[in-house]
């Protein structure tokens, strides 16, 4: 695995890039990133370009043995392009424009921006796409980042009507899919159909749906015509976008599919203050982040393009937006920087080089301080590369778990959760967890995934089952579960003919007749664990194979797949996981609390995430807080 950093020459006076550079390369690294948000400086002018700088920068890091990842600048229209066509802007939900200056003041519908992209991707590519200093291409940066995807400007609302058109080819047929005849909204033509905002009480949830499927679809293409632009003139590199953690906002499946390589943005800190976490693990893991949340995410992004993936920024000290931004354990960013490894990262790059005394980000950590002297995650890279140095290349081999992953999943239940605290990402993370607490490795994958060398799938839920899902997950002789309201919709938002499991029904033995959400707090007894948030009740001719106390049956089994009736808590899913794993014939690890094992094709790693030592009994061995064992397999 390489290591890298992000730099910004248009931020330091062009007497520092040598300098800098040099010193980049002395540290262990041999990547860097620029340009993603220079557009004001490329193009000062409406088409007056000003290359010379930029030239004078790649030619600097390359000089040095660096190799660049080129950003493309579409995430930051300047002023001037803003002021030229004001309704380029997104449209917030409220109806609002979002202003100029921050970033991501742009509607992705907006088919004058999108050639004012075109024409700056073009112009990039034609210059430096052959250049032997460029490795890889960032298109954009963090589509959705601040909210960002879903826009409610008049161009998203004229390109959501073709859209529709082309979906359901009448009005007739989107009245009947969504169910319009209920409080007279049916229309009569597509023209008449408006984005699901601004509605008295909420729109109809087909009609979110097919509009967050709308939004998904314009990232997607918006990427796809900088991909294609990218493709044409620098034959030979890669292409990333730089995705975000617990972000689901738009198919990142789809994105993945049109470029070469996916990378994310790790913070783990930043993500355990803003996320779900409970207060006693914000505290627990206050400088380390949780134990899975990194991990998490490198399995769920390595699954999103064919397996080629990396860490675009790493977090290297504090934060600047979090609502507490404490510095990670001395350790913890060569520790991030190895778990990366350990999954098969082809690099881990430090946001950023050097920290910036000005605007927004004034208050981030960088490798450098704002005065050029080291900050405390310089040694920590140094360390790490020296690490990698020692163990060589890694690959990640194929896991003996599945999870399946659905953005579409995401939506439905953001839509309609129907409990407060039914949160799709939640029961997905929680379920990776308890398998990552037992020492397994899991591979996170698109329901489109081949599921057939996989010794045990979990499908945490999947409301909508995509044509063919249930048939795959027949031919399976494996230990499959299937988590609560999986298969209780149909395509267009409705309940399925003869109720949930709908498509799963025959696979499961079981229908749920009906459900309900408990408040937080309430948890109702059963042996080993409680039902809390969500209970379904269910018809079957199975006996449950767990009940709770009052015989309500909440696991049932048919054959080799698996349905659970409720929120799993900790306590069940550990459980499942145990039997899963005996059935499959899959070691178990008996982790303490914050240790974490990950294994690739040549090595073990394990990883100690807890503030204090911890005694692991397959080492034999007691590591320190923030600290790694590493050993051939
Ligand atoms: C990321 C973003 C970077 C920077 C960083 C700060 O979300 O891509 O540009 O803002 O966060 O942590």
């Amino acid at each position: 695995m390489k290591l890298g950093c992000c730099y910004y020459p248009e931020h330091w006076p062009e007497e520092w890039w040598a300098d800098d550079a040099a010193r980049m390369a002395a540290m262990g690294l041999s990547l860097v990133r620029i340009g993603e948000f220079a557009w004001s400086r490329i193009e000062p002018e409406p088409g007056q370009y000003d290359w010379d700088w930029l030239d004078r920068a790649i030619e600097t890091l390359h000089a040095a043995g660096l190799k660049v990842i080129l950003g493309t600048p579409t995430a930051t229209p300047p002023k001037w392009l803003v002021d030229q066509m004001p309704d380029m802007v997104a449209i917030d939900e409220q109806g609002r424009p979002r202003g100029f200056g921050s970033r991501r003041h742009y509607c992705f519908s907006h088919e004058g921006y999108r050639a004012e992209c075109r024409r700056i991707v073009t112009a990039l590519a034609e210059r430096y796409g052959q250049h032997p200093g460029i490795v890889m291409w960032q298109t954009d940066n963090e589509y959705g980042c601040h909210d960002t995807v879903l826009s409610f400007s008049g161009a998203a609302a004229a390109a959501f009507r073709d859209w529709l058109a082309v979906r359901y080819g009448a009005p007739q047929a989107l009245n009947e899919a969504w169910g319009n005849v209920f409080w007279s909204m049916e229309y009569r033509s597509f023209d008449e159909v408006d984005p699901p905002h601004l509605t008295v009480t909420e729109a109809n949830p087909a009609h979110w749906l097919d509009y967050r499927r709308f939004a998904s679809d314009q990232v997607a293409s918006f990427n796809r015509e900088q991909v294609d632009i990218i493709r044409a003139h620098s034959p030979g590199r890669d292409i990333t976008h730089n995705f975000m953690g617990f972000f689901t906002e738009f198919d990142h499946h789809d994105v993945g599919r049109d470029i070469d390589v996916a990378t994310w943005d790790s913070y783990p800190l930043g993500f355990l203050e803003q996320f779900w976490f409970s207060d006693a693990e914000k505290a627990a893991y206050f400088r380390q982040g949780h134990p899975d949340i990194a991990a998490f995410h490198h399995d769920l992004y390595r699954g999103c393009s064919n397996g080629r993936w990396g860490v675009m920024e790493q977090q290297p000290g504090p934060v600047n937006w979090a609502r507490f931004n404490p510095a990670p354990l001395p350790g913890m960013v060569a520790l991030w920087t190895l778990e990366a490894c350990a999954h098969g990262a082809e690099f881990t790059s430090y946001f950023r080089w050097r920290q910036a005394p000005f605007a927004q980000e004034q208050m981030h950590a960088g490798l450098l301080r704002p005065d050029s002297s080291e900050a405390d995650a310089a040694d920590e890279a140094r360390a790490a590369a020296a690490v990698l140095q020692g163990i060589g290349p890694q690959v990640a081999v194929i896991a003996p778990v599945a999870l399946v992953f659905s953005y579409e999943a995401a939506w439905v239940i953001g839509i309609q959760p129907q409990g407060r605290s039914f949160r799709y990402l939640e029961l997905v993370f929680e379920a990776y967890s308890a398998l990552r607490a037992k020492g397994l490795d899991v591979d996170i994958v698109s329901p489109d995934a081949d599921l057939s060398a996989y010794r045990m799938v979990i499908v945490p839920t999947l409301p909508i089952v995509p044509e063919g899902f249930a048939e795959k997950l027949a031919a399976l002789d494996r230990p499959v579960l299937l988590g609560p309201r999986s298969g209780s919709k149909t395509a267009s938002f409705c309940i399925p003919e003869g109720l949930a499991p709908g498509p799963f029904r025959d696979l499961t033995g079981v229908t749920v007749t009906r459900v309900e959400s408990l408040r937080d707090g309430i948890a109702e007894p059963a042996e080993g664990f409680a039902v809390t948030r969500w209970r379904e009740d269910v018809a079957s001719d199975l006996a449950p194979e767990l009940s709770d106390s009052a015989g309500r049956g909440v696991v049932y089994a048919h054959e080799n797949i698996r349905y659970c009736a409720i929120w799993p808590d900790r306590a069940l899913l550990a459980r499942l996981v145990e039997w899963m794993a005996g059935e499959a014939g899959v070691e178990l690890l008996d982790l303490p609390e914050g240790i974490r094992v990950r294994r690739s094709a040549s090595h073990v790693f394990t990883f100690n995430y807890a503030a204090a030592p911890a005694h692991v009994p397959h080492l034999g061995e007691t590591l320190a807080p923030a600290s790694w064992h590493i050993a051939p397999r």
